[in-house]
């Protein structure tokens, strides 16, 4: 693939893996792409890097534009390493190269790649260096992903290199979301947020604010496509995301051992229903937990289920709250529910879980063996009851018709 114009003397030079399945714990069922970007003034500029495995083939790509070795700046907006791990071997070539961090950018690469030959520059938020002809100015963005991201912003151009913020897990050969499925992009979007950005909501509001007065034509993120055409649908998505805003869904989320959770999973499906809430199933047995979270970041009402094993709950149910809790959602309304044979201990295990993540929680729900038709009567009229008690009713028809 040959470098990627996005404006005159601005190129990517990233690099896509097609392969990749699994990023820290996230199913990227659609591989990923590691941007880099080039911009081609007085000084050469090098924004962020790839993986090592790909640097070969990156730097083949570089090399169709400029000699590496004239590199001048390479600009680390994040240390993690999908951007930073190539740079040992990149800075073998751009020998003369400065790199451009912020303090604790400098901090995390010396601890990484633990190098006193490298040269620094480090720089402060709303900060300008020129280039040439075109500047670029920085902003501290702390959180969003690690304490020392920060975003570049090249001001001719109108180019926000936005790092994590605004990526997608997508391998393409397509760069621009005016190229690619934009519904495709938007959910991939969703669930980078969910996955990575979450528990920094608060930061990335702050880091929205310091964006915003910047006249934005274009961004282009470390991850996926780049956002050309539809700018304004993605920062309105990050603004909404950030915000905690939930929509008045459920999302059923459970394992099961002899069907009999499944069976309560399957009545508060009906209830929600039937009050026009709709609902989303979500077995742990089909599902993965990263693809959960994505639905998780705009549902209202979170039921977990897990029938009890050896006086506690499933390792699947276990290790989705351990995955929810570190995530920290907010505004949220929990229900704990599940079978047992005797101890019955999981269901409060699950509730206890889920009001350490703050939630709202409805009365729990425990059934021994196997719930009748009479049981299950009865839960639906509990729940009902509940939504009606607390005025949870949604002008919306019915989706389901028990009453
Ligand atoms: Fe794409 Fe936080 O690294």
């Amino acid at each position: 693939m040959n470098p990627i114009k996005l404006k005159e003397g601005v190129y990517w030079v990233g690099e896509v893996d097609w392969e990749l399945r699994n990023f820290h714990g996230y199913a990227t069922q659609r591989g990923s792409t590691y941007n880099s970007y080039l911009i081609l003034d007085e000084k050469i500029t090098l924004i962020d890097g790839v993986r090592p495995y790909l640097y070969d083939k990156m730097i083949k790509r570089l090399s169709s534009l400029i000699d590496p070795a004239d590199i001048h700046y390479i600009i680390s907006n994040h240390v993690e390493m999908d951007h930073s791990g190539s740079f040992p071997l990149l800075t073998k070539t751009a020998k003369n190269a400065t790199l451009i961090t912020s303090p604790l950018g400098q901090k995390g690469l010396l601890a990484h790649y633990k190098r006193n030959d490298w040269n620094f520059k480090i720089v402060k938020s709303d900060e300008t260096i020129s280039l040439g002809k075109k500047n670029i100015k920085f902003v501290l963005t702390p959180l969003v992903h690690w304490p020392d991201n920060m975003v570049s912003y090249l001001t001719e151009d109108g180019i926000l290199f936005s790092n994590d913020a605004f990526g997608q897990h997508i391998a393409s050969s397509e760069r621009f979301d005016d190229e690619y499925p934009l519904g495709i992009v938007i959910d991939e979007a969703e669930k980078y947020y969910a996955n990575i950005v979450l528990p920094y909501s608060s930061q990335v509001q702050k880091a929205m604010d310091a964006v915003t007065p910047l006249k934005i034509d274009m961004i282009a993120p470390s991850h996926g496509i780049v956002w050309r055409s539809h700018v304004k649908t993605i920062v309105e998505e990050y603004k909404k995301w950030a915000s905690n805003q939930v929509e008045n869904k459920c999302l059923i989320i459970y394992d099961t051992m002899w069907k009999s959770t499944e069976k309560i999973a399957g009545i508060l499906q009906e209830v929600f229903e039937s009050h026009g809430i709709p609902v989303k199933m979500a077995s742990l047995r089909h599902s993965h937990i990263s693809d959960i979270v994505a639905d998780v970041l705009t549902t209202r009402f979170i039921c977990v289920g897990s029938p009890t094993l050896n006086s506690n709950m499933l390792p699947t149910v276990a290790g989705f709250l351990t995955y929810l809790k570190g995530l920290s959602p907010k505004n949220r309304i929990g229900l704990a529910f599940g079978s047992y044979g005797w101890g019955g201990q999981a269901v409060t295990h699950v509730e206890d879980i889920l009001k350490d993540c703050g939630f709202e929680m409805m009365k729990s729900i425990k059934v021994q063996y196997v719930p009748d038709e009479a049981q299950l009567q009865e839960i639906f009229n509990l729940v009902k009851q509940e939504i009606l008690m607390r005025e949870w009713v949604f002008n919306k028809p019915p989706i389901a018709t028990r009453v």
